[in-house]
């Protein structure tokens, strides 16, 4: 089942295209949306098929497809494709044959396999080929855009975009468009907003949630499917979604669920259980932010406690973080202590702290910060291991 957001997408490229006075968008778009949410799909199922019958050449990169792969190489790979793409048969017979280079207009030559490499075409003129050869304009697409950051070839990579965009596009010509998104606003937020950032005075934009037209959609399925079933009781659907966190994957799973010990003439109704499945399912969810957080040695919990608490002001290894472990942990917690909690926070699969090439740390998983904000709230904080005591009791 795929709900198509067809509207979304084609504002989306109007803005991109620069018809709408007023708006940012031809200088890079940055959307940030949190995890499971339909990133992704909206991307490459929507928004990539819109640019697409408007003539425009998509590439598509993904920069958590490949997470032990370099950032930077990615973005050279995927524009060295979307290059190949465009090769003429009599190119196409000459990489056949080996040869791995193409020439543009007669004056400006690439070798793909060397695009981005110190030796090889930077990635502006690779981008300037690919638009020239294609003569269209070039949308090129990077999901999960703040992993470009823990690298410093991923770094140079998006320097070298912004580079292109500006010498690419015209006012009223728009050559190059930029979509960045990323399940993390607070560290998309790195690529825009410091005067050294590669798009200093871009702003991040939240893509749109799936919404209440998504439940509509649902609904309709459910009662054509189960006309029993019918008014299915939409504003109560919509508050299970909400209850999720508006992520459809877990939804049509707790549908799936409520709906089959129905068979024929449902007793129950389906709204109130599918609301039931939803907190139950958002309980599983913080159940296993706490056993994982417990599963971390007594260190590596106070330095995660630290980020959570210190956010963007966060330093690992200051006289106050030492501080702050030695006292949690009630021990004497040095440097190389501290040195090696974190590197094991970062080597864990999958990672739970994100560290820049130039050396900031953030904690992973963004959701990690609301847990922690709900848990603070609720005066639940430091989750505790209680089931030493609990046994005790028991046995
Ligand atoms: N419009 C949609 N209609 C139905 N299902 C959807 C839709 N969009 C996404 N999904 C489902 O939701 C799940 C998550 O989608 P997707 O991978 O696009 O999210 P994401 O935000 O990119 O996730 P991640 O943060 O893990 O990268 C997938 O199982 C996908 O099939
Ligand atoms: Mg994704």
């Amino acid at each position: 089942m795929y709900f198509s957001r067809l509207q979304l997408a084609e504002e989306m490229c109007e803005a991109l295209q620069g018809n709408n006075l007023f708006n940012d968008a031809p200088n890079g778009l940055f959307l940030a949306a949190p995890r499971r949410t339909g990133k992704s799909t909206f991307l490459q199922a929507d928004l990539k098929p819109e640019l697409e019958k408007r003539g425009i050449v998509v590439i598509y990169v993904d920069l958590w497809a490949a997470p032990m792969r370099d950032p930077g190489e990615l973005i050279a790979e995927a524009i060295g494709r979307a290059l190949r793409g465009q090769l003429n048969p009599i190119s196409k017979a000459a990489k056949a044959a080996g040869l791995e280079s193409i020439s543009i207009a007669g004056s400006l030559k690439i070798d793909i396999s060397k695009i981005g490499h110190p030796d090889g075409s930077t990635l502006v003129d690779a981008l300037r080929a690919l638009h020239e050869s294609a003569k269209a304009p070039v949308a090129l697409i990077i999901d999960e855009a703040q992993h470009s950051l823990t690298s410093e070839a991923g770094e140079n990579a998006m320097t070298a975009l912004k580079s292109a965009r500006d010498q690419l596009n015209r006012p009223g010509q728009v050559n190059l468009m930029l979509v960045m998104s990323g399940s993390d606003r607070d560290k998309l937020l790195r690529l825009v907003n410091a005067n050294a950032a590669p798009f200093y005075g871009s702003s991040i934009k939240h893509l749109p949630l799936l919404g209440d037209d998504f439940v509509a959609h649902l609904a309709t399925l459910i009662e054509r499917q189960r006309p029993e079933l019918a008014p299915v009781d939409q504003p109560l659907l919509a508050r299970a979604f909400q209850t999720l966190g508006h992520r459809p994957q877990f939804f049509i799973d707790i549908l799936g669920q409520a709906l089959s010990p129905f068979g024929t003439g449902a007793e129950r109704h389906l709204e109130p259980v599918l609301v039931e499945l939803a907190h139950q399912r958002l309980e599983q969810d913080r159940q296993q932010m706490e056993s994982d957080f417990l599963a971390l040695r007594p260190v590596e919990q106070t330095v995660i406690w630290r980020m959570l608490e210190q956010g963007a002001r966060f330093r690992p290894y200051d006289a106050e973080a030492l501080r702050f472990y030695s006292e949690k942990t009630d021990g004497a917690i040095t440097r190389a202590m501290a040195q090696k909690a974190m590197e094991a926070l970062r080597n864990r699969q999958p990672s739970m702290v994100w560290k820049s090439a130039r050396g900031e740390y953030a904690i992973d998983d963004a959701a990690m910060h609301h847990w922690y904000a709900q848990r603070v709230a609720e005066g639940t904080w430091p989750p505790k291991d209680d089931r030493v005591g609990w046994l005790g009791v028991e046995w």
